[in-house]
């Protein structure tokens, strides 16, 4: 059985899919993987493990004759076309649970770094500005007794709401559901979108993205954000249409954002460089060393479950 990996992966995966026998095939190269490229490495694997850069849509799909899997090695899969692979036969898994905390370590972390202005600060040490102490300079925002907006209340938006909650915080969420533990352990309260984003000081946006979430922040409702309002984003760039938080940082018409992920990555909008009040990530949220090696080796266990005729681990669907 051949099982291909579309980039090289930290951990245990490739040794544990070696001890099971498996031929395995690691695109070496140190950048994304090219579809021409995919197409011909994939195309008699009978399984695949991606990752969240490449786009297995239809056509890529329909030529992956002999596969079984696709263990994407994220926790979103909106990379994929997951009802065309269930269709093909092809189960599709994803890496939830073991990366939650790491990611909601970087989400406190952007949102600290938006409040206290981190980015504009340490600017200012590395091009020698600092002059000393000034009784104003670099004047941010505290955390105590402050709104946290929590835009999708899955694990990753209860593990920020539990952190953030250590701050003397009021919680209040937006999701299609209730969460009982949020509201339960936390006090949270769930209320529309449009009054999270009028009461909330801190917003905290954790939806996957689908075509119900594509721009669900938008023109019509990012203009309900008071003045002093961070908003911060871990989960996929196109969950906010950009253009419009642009326009609302330039006009300094909210305190400042925090982007983890972009509409159209790895391009960045040349326009979110220049701007002081953003604090920009190259998707780094679930970077640690402990959750990459973990996610890889859930990848390779789904795997082996799916090649050796067992139920997949962690099947998307
Ligand atoms: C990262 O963005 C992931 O979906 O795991």
């Amino acid at each position: 059985m051949k099982v291909f990996i579309t980039r090289k992966l930290i951990g245990n995966a490739e040794k544990l899919l070696l001890a099971k026998g498996f031929h395995v095939k690691v695109f070496n190269e140190d950048r994304t993987i090219t579809r021409e490229e995919f197409l011909s490495e994939a195309k008699d694997s009978d399984a695949l493990i991606s990752l969240l850069t490449e786009k297995i849509d239809k056509d890529i799909i329909d030529n992956l004759a002999n596969c079984k899997i696709i263990a994407n090695c994220a926790v979103g899969y909106n990379n994929i076309d997951v009802e065309y692979a269930k269709k093909k036969n092809i189960v599709v898994t994803n890496t939830p649970e073991i990366l939650t905390d790491a990611t909601a370590d970087l989400t406190v972390a952007l949102i600290l770094a938006c409040a206290r202005r981190l980015h504009e600060g340490e600017l200012m040490i590395r091009s020698n500005q600092f002059t000393g102490w000034k009784p104003q300079m670099l004047l941010g925002l505290e955390m105590k007794n402050k709104t946290i907006g929590i835009i999708g209340a899955g694990r990753i938006g209860f593990a920020v709401a539990k952190r953030l909650k250590a701050f003397d915080t009021k919680i209040i969420y937006f999701d299609k559901i209730k969460n009982q533990m949020l509201e339960k352990q936390l006090k949270a309260r769930k209320v529309s979108l449009n009054l999270l984003l009028k009461k909330a000081d801190f917003i905290s946006v954790h939806l996957s993205l689908s075509g119900v979430t594509h721009h669900i922040l938008n023109g019509t409702n990012l203009n309900l954000l008071k003045p002093t309002a961070v908003i911060v984003n871990t989960s996929r760039g196109e969950v906010i249409h950009e253009p419009v938080l642009i326009n609302l940082l330039k006009q300094k018409k909210i305190f400042a954002a925090g982007l983890d992920v972009y509409e159209g990555e790895p391009n960045i909008n040349p326009d979110l460089l220049s701007l002081e009040n953003v604090f920009l990530l190259p998707h780094i949220g679930s970077a640690t060393v402990e959750t990459r090696s973990a996610m890889a080796e859930l990848c390779a266990k789904n795997v082996i479950r799916v090649l050796s005729g067992r139920k997949a681990l962690t099947p998307v669907l």
